[in-house]
């Protein structure tokens, strides 16, 4: 996919004023410096919605929801990230620019050109085809999901498709490119799609990038899929996420089911919140764009044994996006029987039922760990440890992880704390008190405030002298301090939200993300004062781990004389801590 380019995405957000980007959707009322509204996150009656004009920033106090006008545009029109650029840019009279990655947009829209035609055909042809309307009646498709879905037929011919919309040589290159045709006998171009019910699946934009066709009879295979194209990326991809997304405006959980006709009579019942991946395994880019637009994920999967080896991938899949806030649960339904079947069989009222059964990562994760081990005894009890492990490892940190290791230490029997050292290993970042959930966040040590600082008013960078006289203080974050500096140093009119959306999708943005909202607590004036002390004392460890590590060298060998200049310095300014020996 094209990445735009950070400096667009920086010029952008400091052209755009979020206050006009919500007032559209939410009428705001001006209160103090702030603008205020009912929370359109939450059910509220009382206004806990605030916009901050100054930091380009909304906060509810209500729901913690919290963003740019890019991340508030993303989360109440449901947009991925490049839409929703694509649209403020719109507003403010800019042009995304298109990085070359080999395919630019004009060589994409032809393509999307001739998959909508393909629709158009098919859809055609399936009022013309009794054997395909029938089949579909049979199996309790609906005229109107039908026609919601933009459920087609292609004919049985060899060239049907290719007759009707590939004339000319360009044509038939998009309908190549499209993946709808192949070349085949002599050279001769033909339908990829024949005889088959076709199902077109859409982009979050309602865009066709590419069918599913399931055969009518019982060849093989049973369903086709478009190849990979340069709009079809079957890994990416959700069958039934645009239209959730049409017919919910909250989208309260996605199912996450296996099948094209799973999603069609899920949503003929009115489970809108039906999806499909395209016959592969959920990825965690899938995952990604799920917990875009839902707070749960249900995975829904057979009873039998296959279903379960399926929910296992699912799950190891699943484990480094299984995060604070994002619920993952697992639904088994009875051997032998699929959404499909189910719902139409059942009703929608008991599938909802169904739901509720559907369990927990977690609880899914340590039960099929528990059934490989004897818990009775203490070998099994370390085996449950050392099984979960690197699960564990996957987990990104955070109280949910805190969470699991908690209820693993007490099914295994061990301190939590012994299972924490065993566990250090496996992980990527050792946890800790600071690392705080949703919601408040610790604001304790002077790196974490200094940032925390810099975001509420970026300006006060100007007065933390040179960035690089902080780079070897030993102290959590205090990397990603300087680099904020060195940008709000260079950029003096960077808003909180212009620093959020320059670090936005890495790690950095996510430690932002968090200290952006910490309440500070201090009025306005004692703001200055607040971050030149703690500037002074992210430098005040820096010399006090100085001093510690010239005591240490001066035990070992004699020191050079810059170095006893140095000490002597270190010394004068006093900064010597209780428990450093004195020369
Ligand atoms: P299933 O074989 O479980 O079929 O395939 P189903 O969805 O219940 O199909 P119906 O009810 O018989 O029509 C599940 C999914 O796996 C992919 C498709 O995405 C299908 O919806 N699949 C299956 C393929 O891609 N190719 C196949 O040959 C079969
Ligand atoms: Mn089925």
């Amino acid at each position: 996919m094209a990445r735009i380019p950070q400096s667009f995405i920086d010029e952008l957000v400091s052209r755009v004023d979020i206050v006009e980007v919500i007032d559209a959707r939410v009428p705001l009322k001006k209160h103090g410096r702030e603008f205020t509204a009912c929370c359109p996150f939450h059910n509220e009656k009382t206004p806990s919605f605030t916009v901050s004009p100054s930091k380009q920033f909304y906060h509810c106090f209500g729901c913690g929801a919290h963003g740019t006008a890019v991340g508030f545009l993303m989360e109440y029109e449901h947009l991925e990230f490049p839409e929703a650029v694509r649209q403020l840019a719109e507003q403010v009279g800019m042009e995304v620019p298109v990085e070359s990655g080999g395919e630019s947009q004009s060589m994409r829209a032809p393509l999307y050109e001739a998959l909508h035609n393909a629709q158009r055909f098919f859809h055609e042809q399936l009022k013309q085809s009794p054997a395909a309307v029938d089949y579909l009646k049979r199996r309790g498709v609906s005229g109107e999901i039908a026609a919601e879905f933009g459920i087609g037929f292609a004919p049985a011919a060899w060239d049907h498709l290719l007759k009707a919309i590939g004339k000319d040589a360009a044509a038939q290159k998009h309908l190549l490119d499209a993946g709808l045709i192949l070349s085949g006998e002599g050279g001769r171009w033909r339908d990829r799609f024949r005889e088959r019910v076709m199902f077109p699946i859409r982009d979050t934009r309602g865009r066709i990038i590419g069918f599913g066709g399931r055969v009518i009879g019982n060849e093989e295979p049973k369903y086709l899929n478009s190849p990979e194209t340069p709009l079809f990326h079957k890994g990416r991809e959700l069958y039934g996420l645009y239209e959730a997304r049409q017919a919910l405006r909250d989208i309260p959980r996605l199912l996450v089911v296996e099948g094209y006709m799973d999603v069609v009579a899920l949503h003929q019942h009115d489970l809108r919140y039906a999806v499909a991946t395209l016959g592969t395994a959920t990825t965690p880019e899938h995952l990604q764009k799920l917990f875009r637009v839902t707070p749960e994920v249900v995975f829904c999967f057979d009873g039998d044994r296959a279903g379960r080896a399926a929910a296992w991938r699912a799950l190891e899949n699943a484990l480094p996006e299984a995060r604070d806030g994002r619920q993952l649960k697992f639904l088994f339904l009875p051997e032998g029987e699929d959404p499909d079947t189910l719902v139409r069989k059942e009703g929608r009222e008991a599938f909802e039922a169904r739901l509720k059964t559907a369990v927990p990562l977690s609880v899914f994760l340590l039960d099929s760990l528990s059934a490989q081990t004897d818990l009775s005894s203490l070998d099994g009890r370390a085996r449950l440890v050392e099984l979960a492990r690197p699960h564990l490892g996957k987990l990104p940190a955070g109280v949910y992880r805190e969470m699991l290791a908690a209820e693993l230490a007490r099914r295994a029997q061990v301190n939590p704390e012994k299972l924490t050292m065993l566990n250090q290993a496996a992980r990527r970042k050792v946890p800790s008190s600071q690392d705080a959930g949703p919601g408040r966040t610790a604001l304790t040590g002077p790196v974490r405030r200094a940032i925390a600082l810099l975001l509420h008013r970026p300006t006060l960078a100007a007065l933390a002298g040179n960035p690089a006289d902080l780079a070897d203080t030993q102290l959590r974050g205090v990397e990603t301090l300087k680099t904020l500096l060195e940008f709000a140093q260079g950029h003096p009119h960077v808003t909180k939200a212009g620093l959020l959306e320059h670090w936005r999708d890495t790690e950095t943005g996510e430690h932002l993300m968090k200290l952006a909202q910490a309440e500070l607590v201090l009025p306005e004036e004692a703001l200055e004062s607040e971050f030149q002390a703690v500037i002074a004392s992210v430098a005040g460890r820096r010399d006090e781990q100085r001093l510690a590590a010239l005591l240490e060298a001066s035990r070992q060998r004699p020191l050079a004389s810059e170095e006893k200049a140095e000490l002597g310095q270190l010394i004068k300014a006093g900064r010597a801590t209780p428990g450093v020996d004195k020369p």
